[in-house]
């Protein structure tokens, strides 16, 4: 029986899994533990199922010598140091798949609400500014026929991009080695699902969104970090851009009074791109598999790449 530390009380049943073959530690609180909390309660453990909330970094590692798997309960991976885990012969898994659709929903219910201006709407109504029907009022983006750029055409972005196909949007898959900036310019759209990394880290700053039209909607779905909020707030307060939904910042929670909150044209969720009862309970399903996995010394299902 091996020692686990699970950073959050998880949805589903899966964890009763674990608890049947190991002895589990799950830490209580509905904010993530601190780093010196982290430390302390990974230190005498063999696993470790850790959220995108925690770093798992060459400090943590260190303090955890008998440490043999990280089951991280994202799709995404930036927050551990995949390499310092590799230089300790630790496996790291991830949940891919089982948000795909979830998350590809998400995308899209941000891009149609940017598209058809719904927290604009929705404030005149409740702040009395709803007077008449308004021939001009409240003009927003048809979708049939716009094009979206998908940058990042990974297996979230193709979902976006058949549900965009759905809905007769002329889809740009922009990849690696692509002309992004083209792909910006011809956009009606543009929705981020590239995986943060230290070459897309800002992908789009400055000179993307002064490609992009003034007409055109930025919906983030990704990573905070692909977005140089810094040059979005310009943007949309200088009109270079129409709008921006963002489900992902940098950082998580943004605090209250960020710049960028101020920015107009500007929907923010708080990170539920996976956040359907079924996509977190498979997560839970699919990490406690990685968990077992390594540590009967099995190769991990759903590891990390
Ligand atoms: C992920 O899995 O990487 C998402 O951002 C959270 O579900």
């Amino acid at each position: 029986m091996a020692r686990v530390f699970v950073t959050r009380a998880l949805p589903g049943d899966a964890l009763d899994r674990l608890r049947a073959a190991h002895d589990v530690d799950v830490w209580e609180g509905s904010l993530p533990p601190h780093a010196t909390e982290l430390r302390e309660r990974v230190a005498p453990c063999e696993g470790l199922l850790c959220l995108l909330t925690e770093r798992v970094d060459a400090r943590l590692l260190e303090t955890a010598p008998r440490l043999r798997v990280v089951a991280n309960y994202a799709v995404g991976s930036d927050n551990v140091d995949l390499a310092a885990c590799a230089a300790r012969g630790i496996p790291v898994g991830v949940t891919p798949d089982v948000l795909t659709d979830a998350t590809a929903d998400l995308a899209f219910a941000l891009l149609l609400a940017a598209a058809r201006r719904l927290p604009e709407g929705w404030r005149a109504v409740r702040e009395g500014r709803w007077r008449t029907w308004e021939p001009a009022g409240w003009l927003g983006l048809e979708l049939a026929g716009a094009t979206l750029a998908v940058v990042g055409p990974g297996r979230i972005g193709r979902a976006v991009a058949r549900r965009a196909e759905g809905f007769g949007m002329v889809v740009e898959p922009v990849g690696r080695g692509d002309d992004l900036l083209g792909a910006l310019g011809r956009a009606d759209v543009v929705s981020l699902h590239a995986p943060l990394t230290p070459r897309t880290h800002h992908l789009i700053g400055e000179d993307a969104l002064r490609a992009m039209r003034p007409s055109a909607i930025l919906v983030n779905t990704g990573r905070g970090g692909l977005v140089d909020q810094v040059a979005l707030r310009r943007a949309l307060e200088e009109g270079r851009i129409a709008a921006a939904a963002l489900d992902v910042t940098d950082p998580e929670p943004l605090p209250p009074g960020d710049p960028l909150l101020s920015a107009p044209n500007l929907l923010v969720v708080p990170h539920i791109g996976s956040a359907t009862t079924a996509a977190r309970a498979r997560m839970t399903s699919m990490a406690v598999d990685n968990l077992l996995a390594g540590l009967a010394g099995e190769p991990l299902p759903h590891p990390a790449r």
